[in-house]
């Protein structure tokens, strides 16, 4: 994995006094025999520097060059070794307590998973790894990929969705996006932190095996694709021991999977210096937690030995590897402006691929060029699009901020609506149509509003943050909104703008659904070109929509209402229990037999496609082949999937591609299944199994596809090492 250092740039690196002396050892040839040189020429107190970092709002006479970012952890200059300055990312360089920044917002990683595209994924990371260089940060806290299990935690819009394949591959090539620019990317949360509702004093509780084959796969794969410097652990507890302390997950990373980097906590996810033990190799944000436990108690630890030396020695070792790998060793930390235009376009495209249409009856979208009347209403269309709340938040120029509601977190500079108003550009790209605009706030208006017009576009909005959960019913009043506005116009489209799913009491009385997401700083734009047709849409949800809340695994949110106060720890602890295990989303609507409102995977387009010619090869693993041909009359995109179950297990995604067509041209798309998608992880032998079978073969649009081709393959036992 290694990126082999030149000997001028390890040279480069070093202090002249050390470069004097002349008897050092061999230069270093790779990043490890670096991060062994350099630690063999630290002291003490520069190894105990590195290993806490601190949340830069709370530090006293701060220095003028360290910005109000999430942290910033001191180096050891006389060696070349930098300070690490890490901002939040799950979708742009965060603007923490600096607003009207300049940083480019993306849009929210659940419309980035809706691409079902690793290589939109990297070049959205490397924009930001751009920014965050030029902005003089050398982390970037990105890389969310715990599963999407909770169709109302607030954080869904920094995760990548509910299946292990798709959001590993989809993190694992932003990570490697951020880190082309020599920026440090972590993945997080590890693990299981799949809501915001108590989530410094719950207990998730899980089989191992079913935990292996489900979060644990995401961050394996994302690390094997990505090789992100450093792995953040959440806060929660996972069977009764928290994250940043637990000994059997940490042995998982670093022994099972190799991984050579370092982990650091969550801020303010630390309880005590014993978690160096457990494998905790860097706290953050350490103003947070009690005690700043990797400062004077770790020092206390190591004198007395119940920290061992050579655990300092380890966890300042995987630091500087992490920092090796991730090119921050290397990395000049010269302030440049943004070009934000350049990099807006990559937000834009972005947003565009990863649009959802849900349903389109009777062709009314796209909508027809030329004079119409067309009633905008609602979601602050006039002004901009909404974005989500918490760290990974965002502020571009230009934004607009509104007061939070009550039930939001006590931080955080309320909802903030990103500068792309969907109504300006309609009204740029719609021809010379009359459009109109109605706030949305009162049924009867809006329904007046839609009345004489040709077609209605409501925009519903729910916001969502970290510290917070949601319901799954849009707020304020919206679904009366829509169905008012459905009663008074027949042609009436929904454009959705939500952190996950919503229920749609009203979706049978309209033609239109598209679901927008949060999408970042272009996204009014971007919504315009799909309405217009000028982009055709091609989004697949990476997270199903379940009908009602009782089609859940938990019904009822356990810890409900206890948003975070400024006491973390406040609230009586509690247990989650994931008794659904690896049948994450989809497949447990298989396994309960429930049809969701929109399956994973779906997503309609203004052309059509044929699937033919299915083939399965069986043996080591599944090789799928089949043809797919663009029956339209325009271009599009599609994205086919591949399941694959062995008999009485539920279907898992192992493929999928996500091919652009003419109309007429065909492709025969081939997937190889990664065996681990076909195996159990036996947890007494901690190895994965793969039973001989014959394996189910699906080839279709969206989980459970009726209409999907369908073969069989038989599959060779095998064990194979984690
Ligand atoms: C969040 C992390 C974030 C950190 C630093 C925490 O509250 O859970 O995702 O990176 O703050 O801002």
């Amino acid at each position: 994995m290694a990126r082999v250092s030149a000997l001028a740039l390890v040279l480069a690196a070093l202090a002249p006094a050390v470069l004097a002396q002349p008897a050092q050892p061999a230069p270093p040839a790779s990043v490890v025999q670096r991060a062994d040189y350099l630690l063999g020429q630290m002291t003490e107190d520069e190894k105990l520097s590195i290993v806490h970092g601190r949340l830069p709002l709370f530090i006293q006479n701060r220095p003028a060059d360290i910005v109000l970012s999430a942290g910033i952890v001191p180096g050891v200059p006389r060696l070349g070794i930098p300070d690490l300055r890490e901002s939040d990312a799950s979708l742009g360089v965060a603007n923490a307590g600096r607003d009207n920044d300049d940083a480019v917002a993306l849009p929210s990683a659940l419309m980035l998973a809706s691409t079902f595209d690793p290589e939109i994924a990297e070049q959205g990371g490397a924009m930001i790894g751009k920014e965050a260089r030029q902005k003089g940060f050398n982390v970037l806290l990105a890389g969310g990929v715990d599963l999407v299990r909770e169709p109302r935690n607030g954080r869904n819009f920094e995760y990548l969705g509910e299946d292990p394949l798709l959001a590993g591959r989809l993190a694992g090539a932003a990570v490697r996006g951020v880190q082309s620019n020599r920026v440090l990317s972590t993945v997080k949360h590890y693990v299981l932190n799949a809501q915001e509702s108590g989530r410094h004093i719950l207990d998730a509780v899980i089989d191992p095996a079913a935990l292996r084959e489900s979060d644990l796969l995401a961050f394996e794969i994302a690390i094997e694709h990505g090789r992100p410097g450093a792995v953040m652990c959440a806060y929660n507890k996972i069977n009764g021991v928290y994250a940043c302390e637990n000994k059997p997950l940490f042995d998982i990373l670093k022994d099972d999977w190799r991984y050579p980097g370092f982990i650091m906590s969550d801020w303010g996810a630390v309880h005590s210096a014993d978690a160096a033990n457990a494998g905790l190799d860097q706290e953050s944000g350490e103003q947070l937690d009690k005690e700043a436990y990797y400062g004077a108690p770790l020092k206390a630890a190591l004198t007395a030995s119940t920290v061992p030396q050579s655990r300092l020695d380890d966890m300042v070792r995987r630091i500087l590897i992490g920092m090796g790998e991730s090119g921050v060793l290397d990395a000049s930390s010269a302030p440049d402006p943004l070009n934000t235009n350049a990099d807006g376009i990559v937000a834009q495209s972005q947003a565009e691929a990863g649009i959802v249409l849900l349903k389109n009856t009777g062709g009314v979208l796209p909508l027809a060029r030329g004079a119409r009347r067309i009633a905008v209403i609602g979601g602050h269309a006039d002004i901009g699009v909404l974005s989500g709340g918490g760290s990974s938040q965002v502020i571009p120029l230009g934004s607009h901020m509104f007061k939070a509601p009550a039930w939001a977190p006590p931080w955080g500079p309320g909802v903030v609506y990103h500068p792309s108003s969907p109504l300006g550009a309609l009204k740029a790209l719609a021809g010379a149509g009359e459009i109109s605009f109605d706030a949305g706030i009162d049924p009867g208006a809006a329904a007046k509003a839609a009345r004489g017009a040709d077609v209605a576009v409501v925009f519903a909005t729910q916001w969502t943050t970290e510290g917070a959960d949601v319901s799954l019913t849009l707020p304020d009043n919206q679904d009366a909104v829509i169905a008012a506005v459905a009663a008074a116009n027949p042609r009436t489209i929904v454009v959705l703008e939500t952190g996950g799913p919503v229920l749609m009491p009203w979706l049978g009385q309209v033609p239109a659904v598209v679901e927008a997401w949060f999408p970042g700083q272009r996204g009014g734009e971007a919504i315009a070109q799909v309405l217009t047709g000028a982009i055709n849409p091609a989004g697949r949800l990476p997270v199903t929509f379940p009908a009602a809340l009782s089609q859940l695994p938990r019904p009822k949110l356990d810890g409900e209402g206890m948003t975070e106060t400024a006491d973390l720890s406040a609230g009586k602890p509690f247990t989650v229990t994931y008794r659904e295990g690896a049948d994450v989303g989809y497949r447990w609507f298989e396994k309960q037999r429930q049809t969701p409102l929109f399956p994973f995977g779906w997503g309609l387009g203004y052309s059509s496609f044929r699937y033919e010619g299915l083939t399965v090869r069986g043996g080591l693993t599944l090789t799928a082949s089949f043809r797919v041909t663009n029956t339209g009359t325009i271009e599009g995109t599609e994205t086919p999937q591949v399941y694959a179950a062995a008999p009485g297990e539920t279907r898992r995604l192992i493929g999928f591609r996500r091919i652009a067509l003419r109309p007429g041209e065909s492709r025969v798309v081939s997937v190889t299944a990664d065996p681990r998608l076909l195996a159990r992880f036996d947890e007494a032998a901690k190895r994965w199994r793969v039973a001989r079978a014959a394996y189910t073969v699906t080839a279709g649009k969206f989980a459970g596809d009726p209409e999907a081709l369908t073969a069989t393959a038989v599959v060779n036992a095998a064990s194979l090492q984690p």
